[in-house]
């Protein structure tokens, strides 16, 4: 599988164990930065820079480290397609793969040890989406929404 992985300056570490343990299981990885010489990132960005190389196609899945994986999340959510999900145990690592289908795990290097996050990356690895009323659920995220411009979207 084709992965592409970015960080902001509070994720690079965990981000270069996540792109070194894919690797060894086989995978294609590309770390699309931030680097660790110091360079600091705004979490929009990375999330930014991975959304777009998966939606050319380049990439299947997508891995965003942020301190708390939150702000990396809150951003690639943003996008249509885009099921960006904060891992932050064994049993959310599976729920992601199983009931979300997730194309973007997202982790916190400031609350998640590296140890757990490689652990929480080979579970949702070892699982496979259940589908059924999993998949109504996500064609349901990209519905239209309800805002004042378009109220009773829903109706
Ligand atoms: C950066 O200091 C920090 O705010 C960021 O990495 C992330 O935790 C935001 O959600």
């Amino acid at each position: 599988m084709n992965w592409v992985l970015a960080s902001d300056h509070a994720g690079v570490q965990l981000k270069k164990a996540l792109l070194a343990f894919l690797e060894e299981q086989g995978h294609f990885a590309h770390d699309l930065g931030v680097s660790d010489n110091g360079e600091s990132a705004d979490y929009p960005e990375p999330a930014d820079n991975a959304v777009e190389a998966m939606l050319k196609g380049g990439a299947d899945m997508g891995i965003l480290v942020c301190g708390t994986g939150l702000g990396v999340s809150m951003r690639a959510n943003r996008y249509k397609g885009i099921r960006a999900t904060l891992i932050t145990n064994d049993f959310s690592a599976k729920a992601a793969k199983e009931h979300s289908n997730a194309n973007i795990l997202c982790f916190g290097e400031r609350i998640t040890s590296e140890q757990d996050a490689l652990r929480y990356l080979k579970i949702f690895l070892e699982n496979t989406f259940e589908g059924g009323r999993h998949q109504r659920r996500l064609d349901k995220l990209d519905a239209p929404l309800v805002t004042e411009e378009n109220e009773g979207a829903k109706k």
